[in-house]
């Protein structure tokens, strides 16, 4: 297939090539990936006004080039931005967001969030999040089949990092809603009126966090848990403000509830379809965190997830783009690319993993991948232990798709065989 130039020089597709929302796309993405690979690497999309980057090596290049920002507020198409004045607290935080400060404030921001994301901290979180994986199996009890999807992906992510930031249990309802808000805002295709709305649900969470970190403020020590390492972190006289400290808790949400709600489904997708891999990573549990990687590679759940938007005039790879253009950095394509990965169709859970952009890379690489080993290692784990024949129903799961899921190929539903007597 050859491309359409339109601008000179420009490679350029339409959505008659690439359509990330029709259905038969979620369903079966692969072959449009492998097309999108061999003939365009990079292109212009002229419906979706976006260039795509497809290949794993100019996704990774663009990850790393700061000459493109995830700020969105860099686009073309940007809203005007608010008088300071008319400012409420999400905007305030979202100003302080690790997706829109400058390059300098990213490197201190990670800098300054490392302890509450070192060993001692997070290894407090484990036990509670194993807590929270083993209520949901009970919950499952002696059934004979159960939807993976409603019974463990709806419930595990949003509790996990509720946990991990400290929000008494009795709160969870609350947190939830303050989460499925804050997820909200940041869809791209809301109207004004509607992320307006949107924005009106995180207030009261927002209000929450300011008083929960006021009080760690007044304290002598703030506490060694995760707000505490937040409010206590200090490096060369700097620190972290109180929007810092929430546009962090924020960032958690918006990048941690989504993708690992479809790390379960995807995950226990993925293993039951190779039994020959279940079976193995029965024997071999040491393969976990390797086999966790793989099976985000391997199962690919983005339709349309990662963003940039160009701060300059600039060529790249050969094509001319032009500032405040935007950019999807198709991961979910790159995953599969055969120059990177030969085999990329076989899922194989002992496969060499070295220089895999599965959590991304350079400055703004996953800041969540520990939760992630936590909470698909534990999962997976007491899957296999109490199922470790399952199978999946009808040998296809049954699997029904959200068709308008803003970024991911989300499934709502995974109907496995426990099989516990067999
Ligand atoms: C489950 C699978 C997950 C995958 C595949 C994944 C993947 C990624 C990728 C590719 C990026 C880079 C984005 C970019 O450069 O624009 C990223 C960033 C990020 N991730 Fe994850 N992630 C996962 C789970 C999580 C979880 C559970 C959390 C937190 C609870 C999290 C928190 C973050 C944050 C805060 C960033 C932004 C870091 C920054 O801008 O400095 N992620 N993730």
């Amino acid at each position: 297939m050859s491309a359409i130039a339109a601008a000179p020089g420009r490679i350029e597709i339409s959505g008659k090539i690439f359509n990330p929302f029709s259905q038969a796309f979620i369903r079966e993405p692969r072959a449009t990936w492998q097309m999108l690979l061999r003939d365009y690497p990079i292109a212009y999309h002229r419906d979706l006004s976006m260039w795509v980057v497809n290949s794993h090596e100019l996704c990774g290049e663009m990850l790393k080039n700061n000459v493109f920002s995830p700020n969105f507020m860099e686009w073309e198409h940007a809203p005007p931005a608010k008088a300071d004045a008319d400012k409420n607290d999400y905007d305030r935080t979202f100003d302080k967001s690790l997706f829109t400060v400058s390059t300098r404030d990213h490197l201190k921001l990670r800098k300054l969030t490392m302890p509450a994301f070192s060993k001692p901290v997070m290894g407090k979180i484990d036990g509670k999040i194993r807590d929270l994986v083993l209520e949901c199996f009970d919950a499952i009890g002696d059934a004979d089949t159960f939807d993976v999807y409603e019974a463990i992906a709806t419930k595990l992510p949003v509790r996990s990092i509720a946990r991990m930031v400290g929000v008494p249990t009795n709160m969870e309802g609350f947190f939830h809603d303050f989460a499925v808000g804050v997820v909200l805002a940041t869809r791209p295709n809301l109207s004004p009126k509607e992320r307006d709305a949107a924005v009106a649900t995180t207030l009261p969470g927002l209000a929450f966090f300011k008083e929960q970190i006021a009080q760690r403020r007044a304290l002598p020590h703030p506490g060694d848990d995760f707000l505490g390492s937040l409010v206590g972190a200090s490096d060369n006289g700097e620190s972290l403000d109180d929007y810092e400290i929430l546009s962090i808790i924020l960032a958690l949400i918006t990048a941690g509830s989504d993708t690992a709600t479809d790390l379960h489904t995807y995950a226990m997708l993925g293993l039951l379809k190779h039994p020959e891999q279940y079976a193995k990573l029965q024997q071999r549990p040491e393969l976990m965190e390797n086999a966790i990687i793989e099976l985000l590679r391997h199962g690919s759940m983005g339709k349309f997830p990662f963003f940039r938007f160009a701060t300059q005039d600039t060529e790249f790879a050969g094509q001319q783009i032009k500032k405040g253009q935007c950019i999807l950095i198709n991961l979910s394509a790159a995953w599969h690319d055969p120059a990177k990965y030969p085999d990329w169709d076989r899922l194989d859970i002992e496969r060499r993993l070295d220089g895999n952009l599965v959590f991304g890379a350079g400055a703004h690489f996953c800041i969540g991948t520990y939760l992630v080993r936590v909470q698909g290692g534990l999962m997976i784990s007491e899957f296999m232990k109490r199922y470790p024949k399952a199978t999946l129903v009808n040998g296809d799961g049954q699997i029904d798709y959200d068709y308008k899921h803003h970024n991911a190929r989300r499934i709502t539903r995974l109907m496995v065989q426990t099989n516990k007597g067999a």
